[in-house]
């Protein structure tokens, strides 16, 4: 099949690109005074201002059209179908039936799965309510005051990000510490100050085969067993969510403490799942429950609204016009929410392990840019470290603000000021200061013409750097559930265009399989490694530095 960069309207959107080259969003702005009242999509209680990006209706017509070109409509009838669309794994991807609240049936292979997921729903309510009454009691018949949470990648991006974004839901009388690093320190500083009698271990792992996870639960067991607790007590302290049931009772968790997960839910999926059961301890089932709500109101307008009108069609659609005709190759996320800093590293996951792929569903490698790097970290921070280089460095970089109008434990100036950066930026991004205002500003200035034509050179903002702003009346569960379910369809959306599998990640296998080869030779002192002279000598250096210690 012909590629996508071969289509009439891909080529008319490289035409486009060309036409605005010499022009600016502040002329835009200037000639049309409607212009951000036409490009605001309010949904799921958010508010997207997508006025400051580089497009003009004709552009943005031609965007989606080739939305519907690419059959983005039909794609996400299939997904939420459940048919087979991680066609490398043959599986559904159905993250949206954990949320589903319909009432309808979902299939999976001819079977209604909406009976398994709500019986597992009931066994998250039902556990996290018998650890916050203190019913569930530990060996020395004392109540659960600390729950240890370990996974990684999907398995601890979403229960820390989400529980650390709505921490004034937090319910009172349970600490929940999480870890997903192998590296010693981390379990070590999480478990060396609490008490093996009042500490539950939760470890999350899908495939129930992560090293890291199962070496920290190992070694949380380790813990476990060096206090009074016997065998017997493990039933008491520690619980497993996958789906790899066999493998977690061989592991020695006991049956009725495994929550199930399905192959179907991908890993940066899964927060939806028992995956999300910390979420649920931290803050109680019912605040976990509106998050689910509130992906399900994302899912309905997703599936629902005109392509025009569809907030995470629209923002898919921006990033590819960024990435496949601006050349853009990263995406900034700026939460300007304390509470929210995690979500570029989450969105992270979901769009990097998502679309970071180069071979198309007919196995040919794409010839054009698929997934951006996607970074960010919450605001003011980024104004004193990388803004710089997005007003003033040579790479085009698209910016997504987030800013909740109201906001718990803060006073109004504190707030205020909060907001006014938020918006200064994206104002200053999108106008910039010409050459003529900097001269101006140095008209007092004892330097002389040349000089000053220098300086203000230099101080010269090119503006024109795209932003979207998204507002929301507070990050309550609920509107968070629709801002990650709104990434997650606005990467299913680019994955649909790039004609990439954005539910499977081969591309972590590798890594994954050298680096057990080089463990197999660090733990083994007589053995000379027969690698790459460089992989050698890192080796030879690790067990110098052993020997020596
Ligand atoms: O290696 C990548 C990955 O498979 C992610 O996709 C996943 O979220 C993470 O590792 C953890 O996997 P698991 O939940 O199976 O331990």
């Amino acid at each position: 099949m012909a590629s996508v960069t071969q289509t009439a309207l891909w080529q008319e959107l490289k035409k486009h690109a060309l036409d605005i080259e010499n022009q600016h969003m502040r002329d835009w702005f200037a000639k049309d005074n409607q212009r951000a009242e036409r490009y605001t999509l309010n949904t799921c209680g958010m508010t997207l201002d997508f006025s400051k990006n580089l497009i003009t209706q004709e552009i943005l017509d031609n965007l989606l059209k080739l939305a519907s070109q690419q059959q983005v409509a039909e794609k996400r009838q299939a997904m939420f179908g459940g048919e087979t669309v991680n066609y490398t794994e043959q599986r559904s991807v159905l993250h949206t039936a954990l949320r589903n609240f319909s009432g309808e049936p979902v299939l999976v292979d001819g079977k209604d799965v909406m009976p398994e997921v709500l019986a597992t729903q009931e066994k998250i309510k039902s556990f996290v309510e018998s650890i916050h009454s203190g019913s569930h009691k530990g060996f020395t018949g004392k109540a659960i005051s600390d729950v240890v949470a370990i996974g990684i990648g999907g398995s601890f991006l979403g229960p820390k990000i989400m529980s650390e974004a709505l921490k004034p839901y937090w319910k009172e009388g349970l600490n929940v510490h999480f870890v997903a690093n192998v590296d010693g320190c981390h379990i070590h500083d999480v478990l060396s100050q609490l008490d093996a009698e009042t500490t539950l271990i939760v470890m999350s792992s899908k495939s129930f085969g992560t090293q890291e996870t199962l070496q920290n639960t190992l070694s949380a067991k380790a813990w476990f067993l060096s206090s009074e607790a016997t065998q017997a007590d493990i039933a008491k302290h520690f619980i497993a969510v996958s789906s790899n049931v066999k493998a977690a009772t061989e592991f020695g968790i006991a049956e009725e403490n495994i929550f199930p997960m399905w192959d179907w839910v991908g890993g940066r999926y899964s927060l939806w799942s028992a995956i999300g059961l910390p979420i649920a301890l931290t803050l109680g089932y019912d605040n976990y429950y509106q998050l689910l709500q509130g992906a399900h109101e994302m899912d309905k307008h997703f599936v629902e609204a005109p392509l025009s009108e569809n907030m995470p069609v629209i923002m898919a659609m921006l990033g590819v016009w960024y990435s496949n005709f601006l050349g853009a190759q990263s995406h900034v996320l700026l939460p300007y929410y304390h509470y929210l800093r995690g979500f570029p590293a989450y969105v992270q996951q979901l769009d990097m392990e998502s679309n970071g792929k180069s071979v198309n569903e007919s196995g040919d490698f794409v010839d054009y840019t698929t997934g951006p790097v996607i970074w960010g970290s919450e605001g003011t921070n980024g104004q004193h470290s990388f803004h710089q280089l997005i007003h003033q460095g040579q790479v085009l970089i698209p910016a997504d603000f987030m800013l909740p109008l109201r906001v718990p434990n803060q006073d109004y100036t504190h707030h205020a000021m909060l907001a006014s950066n938020c918006f200064g930026q994206t104002q200053a991004l999108m106008q910039g200061k010409t050459f003529e205002e900097c001269y101006a500003d140095l008209s007092e200035s004892t330097l002389s013409d040349s000089e000053k034509a220098v300086l203000a050179k230099h101080k010269t903002m090119p503006g024109n750097k795209p932003s979207n702003t998204i507002l929301f009346e507070q990050l309550d569960p609920k509107t968070l559930g629709s801002l990650v379910a709104l990434y997650e369809h606005k990467v299913f959306v680019q994955g649909v265009i790039w004609g990439v599998n954005s539910f499977d990640q081969w591309g972590v296998e590798l890594g994954k399989v050298l680096g057990n080869a080089v463990l197999d030779e660090l733990q083994d002192e007589q053995s000379e490694p027969d690698f790459d002279s460089s992989t050698n000598q890192l080796i030879s250096r690790f067990k110098q530095s052993l020997s020596k210690a």
